[in-house]
């Protein structure tokens, strides 16, 4: 194989960023830029060979749109019926509402959201943020809108806060915060959690004699789910700083 040459650090040939970016396998890559099909800053450059930054380099490959991210931190606006496991069985992927490069590149979800579960999810390739952000030790907060079966009373958000044991752990977990949302008798309740336990939210809730009937999670960290993401569309994270406490 022919030797490398020794490029500026950052810097990269254009065959090999669109690899790393997830185009495809290094020959597919080349065969696009060789038949004019990627544009860099608006230019058409047919030499693979070519040398660009690696991180935030405006593509256009084969009619899509492309800014490079070395690493990769998205956001998803899940929707219900989705599975967040690496292999689904009775339900699609979310992976499959991401787009080729991104599949390609195995993005895994920051914790999981059940099937039936809808709202924000991050994914990402980026192995030591992905430990960062599950880390139990991290405390990230995710705030979750619950809809119940029954009327949240003041009773069950102070024992939430005060915490709930679990069949799987004699200690006592407790919500970060835990609110009724709405006016009179609600079945509204906003609950915070630091952890990310096995079905927690629905464990915590029927933990206090109630149950759940529909399960959003509204914001991770400084993030909130924005109001223009609409269901099943993903973003770019630019700063991973806003999800981490
Ligand atoms: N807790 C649950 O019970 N389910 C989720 O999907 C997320 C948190």
């Amino acid at each position: 194989m022919a030797k490398r040459p020794r490029l500026p650090a950052g810097h990269d040939t254009l065959d090999q960023i669109l690899f790393e970016q997830g185009f495809g396998a290094r020959r597919e890559c080349e065969g696009l830029i060789c038949s004019g099909l990627v544009q860099v800053n608006g230019e058409v450059v047919d030499d693979p060979d070519a040398v660009f930054p690696q991180d935030r380099l405006a593509l256009v490959v084969d009619g899509q749109p492309w800014v490079t991210h070395v690493k990769a931190l998205v956001m998803l606006h899940k929707p219900a019926g989705y599975e967040c496991s690496l292999k689904p069985g009775a339900w699609p992927g979310v992976h499959n509402l991401l787009p080729a490069p991104l599949r390609k590149r195995g993005l895994q979800p920051v914790g999981r959201l059940d099937q039936d579960t809808t709202g924000l999810l991050l994914m990402t390739d980026d192995g030591p943020l992905l430990h960062q952000l599950t880390s139990p030790k991290k405390n990230v907060p995710k705030v979750y809108e619950v809809t119940c079966k029954h009327p949240v009373t003041q009773l069950m958000c102070d024992q939430l806060l005060k915490g709930v044991v679990l069949d799987d752990d004699p200690e006592p977990v407790a919500a970060h915060a835990a609110e009724r949302v709405g006016e009179g008798e609600t079945v509204h309740l906003r609950l915070t959690l630091l952890q990310g336990k096995y079905h927690q939210v629905k464990r915590m809730v029927a933990a206090v004699g109630n149950r759940v009937e529909g399960l959003h999670r509204s914001a991770i960290g400084r993030l909130t789910l924005p109001e223009d993401l609409a269901l099943g569309q993903w973003r770019w994270i630019e700063d991973p700083a806003i999800v981490l406490p």
